[in-house]
């Protein structure tokens, strides 16, 4: 018997990543550049504390809001990275993964006929933020240089527009927005009453020429973020998360800071869905902000001066400055769609990703280094080869 499913179902079609998957289970031991996970272990004192959550039997559901000590250590670095006091107006989620935030945050905020606005190259999830909404996500063209600016926003604003959603450093571009361009779309925000939601999952991946002073007197230059100017907390509601920045991505543990109605409102849905986040990962993540992963991001720069340097000898490439994705452009004269130059690639033995699973053109593909440097420099020579025949 066949079961109707529904129309939101019917809208999310895998197909575009299914195919290139399904290619590379054909390959022995592929040079593998499309995952999108740190290739660091997770450090020894955040797995310690999830082993000693399990022994201590503290495996049982958690207050759907999080564990207490894993809260306020969060609070206090949200204090001392963005100014933001937790508490009073501006609420805290410990969510189910990062995934889980923006899922909450669209069943929050989006109801049918709504809009959001979304940057377009997007990360896979974003279209379908408005599907399960019933609401329509509205994609804003960023090509060439992927950076989601207020001018192309503003045009795109709408009587219906409830949220904008930037991605800073962004999946699949690596592009990092500027500190103007922060503050310039959370003007844009505020002065027409929008949310911005700002996705900064991979805020640790912030390579050195795109960070930013803070401001902030002693301050080490940071990640810029709309989150950190004054009054930021009113109009941003702010989405984090510890998979890639510790590497636990299987552990399922994001955050979301902002307007307290609205935290309060995903926490409601959060309550009747996912309950709360996983109990031990909540507890394995209690010491992560104390845990220094510097040496790990030096060395994902290193990789991005590889990947950059390598690729823009063959092809148009904005030089990523976050996370560890760089997005390329097929050069043009090997007249193949995004689909056919993935299969190319599988045929030489090496997995990237087809650009149209990340847009609405099929012009690039996405290369991932999270990878060993011994690996990515194979894989980067048999691209270039097949990328200047
Ligand atoms: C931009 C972006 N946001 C959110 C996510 C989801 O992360 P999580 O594993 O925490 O759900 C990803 C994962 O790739 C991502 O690239």
């Amino acid at each position: 018997m066949e079961h109707r499913l529904s129309a939101r179902a019917s809208a999310m079609d895998a197909s575009g990543i299914r195919r290139v998957f399904d290619l590379a289970r054909t390959l022995t031991d592929p040079i593998n550049l499309s995952i999108g996970q740190p290739d660091f272990p997770v450090p020894q004192a955040m797995k310690d504390a999830a082993i000693e959550a399990i022994r201590n039997d503290q495996n049982g559901y958690t207050v759907t809001q999080g564990i207490e000590p894993l809260r306020s250590r969060i609070a206090r670095y949200l204090g001392d990275d963005l100014g933001w006091t937790i508490g009073g107006e501006t609420g805290l989620l410990i969510t189910s993964g990062t995934s889980g935030a923006l899922t909450l945050a669209a069943l929050a905020l989006l109801d049918p006929g709504d809009e959001i606005v979304i940057p377009d190259p997007y990360f896979v999830c974003y279209p379908h933020l408005g599907t399960i909404a019933g609401a329509r996500a509205v994609a804003c063209d960023t090509y060439p240089d992927f950076a989601l600016t207020a001018e192309r926003v503003e045009g795109l604003l709408t009587d219906r527009t409830r949220a904008v959603l930037l991605n800073t450093p962004a999946n699949p571009t690596g592009h990092v927005a500027t500190r103007q361009q922060c503050r310039d779309l959370l003007d844009l925000c505020a002065s027409r009453g929008v949310l911005l939601i700002s996705d900064e999952i991979y805020d640790a991946f912030c390579y050195r020429e795109s960070r930013s002073d803070t401001m902030r007197t002693g301050d080490v230059a940071r990640c810029p973020s709309p989150a950190r100017f004054d009054g930021a907390h009113e109009h941003v509601l702010l989405i984090r998360g510890f998979g890639k920045s510790y590497g636990p991505t299987g552990w399922r543990m994001g955050y979301c800071a902002g307007p307290r109605p609205i935290i309060e409102a995903m926490a409601r849905i959060q309550q009747y869905t996912f309950v709360c986040a996983p109990s031990i990962a909540q507890h394995g993540c209690v010491p992560a902000l104390d845990c220094d992963i510097s040496g790990y991001i030096d060395d994902y720069e290193r990789r991005r001066d590889l990947v950059f340097e390598r690729m823009r000898r063959v092809t148009n490439l904005a030089r990523p400055g976050g996370a560890f994705y760089a997005f390329c452009e097929i050069p043009d004269h090997l007249g193949l769609s995004d689909q056919e130059f993935c299969e190319r690639c599988i045929e030489r033995n090496v997995l990237v990703i087809p650009g149209s699973v990340f847009s609405s053109r099929t012009t690039h593909f996405r290369i991932s280094f999270a990878t060993r440097r011994e690996s990515l420099e194979r894989g980067l020579g048999i691209l270039g080869e097949l990328m200047s025949v």
